[in-house]
């Protein structure tokens, strides 16, 4: 088991394609939300999570957020980043993903993390130098 994990869900594969490039950098364990528990996801104190937007709430997203909501009020001093893709407006399930984060007790790392579809050339600088701050958070 390594210091970090990258957990995620994806629908059509960008969210994983964030998820991947961010493992690589940070040299987490890499599993989908299907092949790792709630619990067990627990046993890591720094934690990425991926989620796509399925709707302008968070919640919508309703593969993840039915894992997700599991562990949501157990993360109390972890450190925490967030990622994902969405596909138009300026990213409202992920203002409203931040918002439930900063109502719990964890170490929130930075403003999350957004690729606009497939992740660009430019997203995946963007990602490995979020992932690099993120390693040394
Ligand atoms: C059922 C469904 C609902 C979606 N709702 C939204 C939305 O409300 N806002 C948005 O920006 N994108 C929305 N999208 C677009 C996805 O977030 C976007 O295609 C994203 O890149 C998918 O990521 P994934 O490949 O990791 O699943 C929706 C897509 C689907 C399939």
């Amino acid at each position: 088991m390594k210091d970090t994990l990258v957990v995620y869900w994806t629908a059509t594969g960008n969210t994983e394609e964030m998820a991947k490039a961010l493992a690589q950098v940070t040299d987490a364990d890499l599993y989908t939300i299907d092949e790792i528990s709630p619990e067990d996801t627990l046993k890591y104190d720094k934690i990425a999570f991926g989620c796509p937007a399925m709707g302008d709430t968070f919640e919508e997203a309703e593969e993840f957020f039915e894992w997700y909501e599991q562990l949501e009020y157990k993360l109390d001093g972890k450190k925490v980043a967030i990622f994902g893709s969405f596909g138009w407006g300026s990213g409202e399930w992920m203002e409203d993903w931040a918002e439930r984060m900063s109502q719990l007790d964890v170490n929130f790392f930075e403003e999350p993390l957004m690729a606009n579809e497939a992740p660009s050339s430019d997203d995946l600088e963007n990602i490995l130098a979020f992932g690099a701050r993120f390693k040394s958070f």
